[in-house]
């Protein structure tokens, strides 16, 4: 495991940036996640992008996680998110990108969604954490989750992304990649910014390797590289 310890916000991103552009160049298959934290990385990436300096049209990027029942639309739903802060503002194909469908059949998408990744195995994953140490919207469990499930969201997550619903109901079930196919992936990026994610990061990095704690499993990771701020990492 690698932990860059960065002053701040912005210099984390920055950092982070500088480990994602080369698989960006390269024309690799990029897990994605949503949330807060990668908002920073991708506006440096969008930056490296309009000074010509990365390419995204070779790349394909798979995302975690969307929100059960949100209207396709809807500027809650993780597909509005990545296109405002990432796909609308370079110049990637978005027929190569993709996004779990939280609407119809959704036995029918998860398998889709399977069928994708074993298609497109993932080079580099970008993963936020949960203050329950969830990864994509795997929730604390009696067990690692495999393959792209749906998920009842817990009372920690449904606090913690109320916060982006105003005026409109948060759904309480998503749909996400499994931890067996997060951790499949070759690299893997873990960011993590704030004060109050110190705890659980301690936990999944230092801690037992356990369901209840997701993100623990990375430390069974051959290729994981932590990137936070200082008030994050300040225990690790
Ligand atoms: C979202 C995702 C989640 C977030 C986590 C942290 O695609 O996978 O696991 O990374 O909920 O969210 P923020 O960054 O908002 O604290």
């Amino acid at each position: 495991m690698k932990i860059f310890t960065e002053g701040d916000y912005e210099h984390m991103s920055m950092m982070a940036a500088n480990v994602v552009a080369p698989y960006i160049c390269s024309g690799m298959t990029i897990g994605l996640a949503t949330g807060s934290t990668p908002i920073g990385l991708y506006g440096e990436l969008v930056k490296k992008c309009r000074a010509n300096k990365i390419d995204f049209s070779r790349i394909k990027t798979i995302n975690l996680d969307e929100y059960v029942g949100l209207d396709k639309d809807s500027k809650q739903s993780y597909r509005y998110f990545m296109d405002s802060f990432l796909f609308d503002l370079v110049n990637i194909d978005k027929r190569n990108t993709f996004i779990p469908n939280g609407n119809g059949d959704l036995d029918k998408e998860c398998k889709r969604y399977d069928e994708l990744i074993e298609r497109y195995p993932i080079d580099l994953q970008i993963l936020g954490i949960g203050h329950n140490g969830h990864i994509g919207f795997n929730e604390p469990s009696d067990s690692f989750s495999k393959n792209t499930h749906v998920v009842e969201l817990t009372k920690s997550t449904m606090d913690a992304n109320s916060r982006f619903f105003t005026g409109e109901k948060m759904p309480e079930k998503a749909i996400t990649m499994g931890i067996a196919q997060i951790f499949s992936a070759k690299s893997i990026i873990l960011l993590v910014n704030g004060e109050s994610k110190a705890d659980i990061i301690r936990e999944a990095l230092l801690g037992p390797i356990t369901p209840r704690v997701p993100a623990s499993i990375l430390q069974l990771h051959e290729d994981l590289t932590v990137i936070g701020d200082m008030a994050a990492l300040k225990y690790v």
